[in-house]
């Protein structure tokens, strides 16, 4: 596959994922090239003309979409980006996709259908959004604000997503799988905010809201309108219930167990991300 030396292409490379992935490919002295931009190339979504000089030379890619793989318009973005990888060279593509999403899905159709020798990771939700996205606010504020309901989520480790994708970059045993991924076990809200208080030292407690009132008060927070209705959407179809069951998609890549939120939540404490003021992360 890849023939290794050439440059791996990871978008959203400084992001929560391709930031990990980056670092794992820099570990093993591959040749990494970030595709954000803040990436050298430049590489932005909204504009098609940073698309080919980012792809030069690159033989597989990395492609976790933003600001998220369900809203409208990424289905056509993501397909246009990857029939052009795939004519220029780069037809190893590992695609983050987000499992329980329509929308996902198509777009894992769209890239599986240029031909591409495709990787897919349907991955639940991360638990570093409680110490690296939005819900980090929450944990420090002391209240979990969200329209979860007591539906439980298997959250996911994203070292242990950055591990598989590394391995799907690295070895072809992995194209043309799909490998869908979740921690060991399925939470609550209410179960994540006591493991958070017992690794933080704060007292974390979850508050059940509607979707309106979630609504409100992100654009309380100023919170863009886009992101508001992305929420929204994500809540209202994404954490119903339909996507509470465990996978067995790390053990199948890796041949290990997924790492579990007790040990991510004791990992991120220790990082001090969780001893800051709200204020102090706006
Ligand atoms: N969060 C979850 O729980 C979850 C679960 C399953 C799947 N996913 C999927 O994961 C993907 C990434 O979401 P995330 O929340 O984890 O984001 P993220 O990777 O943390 O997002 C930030 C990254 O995107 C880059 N970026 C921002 N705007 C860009 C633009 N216009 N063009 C190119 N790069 C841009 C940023 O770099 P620069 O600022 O330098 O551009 C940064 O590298 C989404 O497709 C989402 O559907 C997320």
């Amino acid at each position: 596959m890849n023939e290794h030396h050439t440059p791996i292409l990871v978008l959203g490379g400084t992001g929560k994922t391709g930031r990990r992935v980056a670092e794992r490919l820099r570990a093993r002295d591959l040749p990494v090239r970030i595709g954000s931009r803040s990436g050298d190339p430049r590489f932005d979504w909204e504009d098609r003309s940073t698309w080919a000089p980012a792809l030069d030379g690159v033989g597989s890619v990395y492609l976790s979409y933003y600001p998220d793989i369900a809203v409208p318009g990424a289905v056509d973005t993501v397909r246009a980006f990857a029939e052009l990888a795939v004519r220029t060279g780069a037809g190893r593509i590992v695609l983050l996709s987000g499992r329980g999403e329509p929308e996902a899905e198509r777009a894992e159709q769209a890239v599986r259908a240029t031909g591409a020798e495709l990787t897919v990771l349907r991955s639940t939700w991360f638990m570093q959004n409680f110490s690296e996205d939005y819900m980090l606010e929450h944990v420090l504020s002391g209240e979990i604000r969200l329209p979860g309901g007591d539906v439980p989520t298997p959250f996911v480790d994203i070292d242990d997503l950055a591990d598989i994708a590394v391995a799907a970059l690295t070895d072809d045993r992995h194209a043309g799988r799909l490998y869908e991924l979740t921690g060991p076990h399925s939470l609550t809200f209410d179960d994540a905010a006591a493991i958070l208080s017992a690794a933080s030292g704060r007292t974390v407690s979850y508050v059940p809201v509607t979707l309106e009132q979630h609504a409100d008060e992100l654009r309380g927070h100023d919170v863009p309108e886009e992101v508001v209705e992305l929420l929204t959407y994500l809540f209202a179809e994404v954490v119903d219930g339909r996507n509470a069951d465990t996978t067995d998609g790390v053990r199948e890549a890796l041949g290990r167990e997924p790492r579990d939120f007790a040990s991510y939540a004791g990992a991120a404490a220790a990082t001090g991300v969780w001893t800051a003021t709200p204020a102090a992360i706006r």
